[in-house]
């Protein structure tokens, strides 16, 4: 497989409005995108979004939507106002919801990429049959990816290990977007299935989502010229 380009997600999980601004202010916004989640997005609000948006960031909002189909496609379409690059929603949600959610998305004039969580990576087999979910974590992964494209997503959120089955099945178009991504120095912190950035674009992540490696670096520019130097030398 050649492998192509990804985009570099920077994590923003961080409890401080203020210190999310001092962080991304050292990086280079045509190095990498934004992703803020609910701790940040509940600290800094939509005006923090919007700021970063109005200076040219493409940011992922990543709040992983899950509701009855009404309310996930107003807060599609509110995330959409907010003129973000990315908005996710989790495929548990079912198709109706997807559709709901494509529609909502559909419906803007500018529409930001729609992306379905499939499995969280922190389930295993064991705590995701207590929900109910029997059998190995790919089938469900699997299951749920193709329900995110059957309702006309943009792509997943799964882990590295997933992407190169669902770029074999679904195809090139369909995004992966990957996180876990660690280079052998990095620290794994709480994550357990981690992959090189090289490895991951090699198994077909079209994004590649880093938080602490980055944010918790004592120089996070310089970290992340590290990461698109070992990018760059997969690509070629
Ligand atoms: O700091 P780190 O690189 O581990 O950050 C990974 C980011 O990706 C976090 O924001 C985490 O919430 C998110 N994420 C994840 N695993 C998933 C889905 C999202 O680690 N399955």
């Amino acid at each position: 497989m050649s492998a192509q380009a990804p985009t570099i997600i920077v994590a923003l999980d961080l409890a401080d409005a203020g210190a999310a601004r001092d962080l991304v202010t050292q990086l280079p916004p045509s190095g990498c995108r934004l992703k803020v989640g609910k701790e940040l997005f509940l600290a800094g609000g939509p005006a923090l979004v919007s700021e970063w948006v109005e200076q040219g960031w493409q940011v992922f909002l990543d709040l992983k939507f899950h509701d009855i189909p009404n309310t996930v496609a107003a807060a599609c379409t509110q995330a959409a106002e907010l003129g973000v690059w990315m908005v996710n929603v989790h495929a548990l949600g079912g198709s109706a919801m997807l559709r709901a959610a494509r529609e909502a998305v559909d419906r803007h004039p500018a529409p930001p990429l729609l992306t379905g969580v499939t499995v969280l990576t922190s389930h295993d087999e064991t705590t995701l049959a207590e929900i109910g979910l029997t059998g190995p974590p790919e089938a469900a992964v699997m299951r749920l990816a193709s329900l995110a494209y059957g309702a006309g997503l943009d792509g997943v959120v799964c882990s590295a290990a997933e992407a190169s089955l669902i770029h074999e099945r679904l195809g090139h178009g369909f995004r992966r977007v990957t996180p876990g991504i660690r280079s052998p120095q990095d620290a794994a912190d709480d994550q357990r299935r981690v992959m090189t950035p090289g490895r991951a674009i090699q198994a077909g992540a079209s994004d590649l989502v880093v938080g602490r490696p980055i944010t918790n670096a004592a120089d996070p520019a310089e970290a992340l010229a590290r990461l698109r130097e070992s990018v760059a030398s997969v690509i070629g």
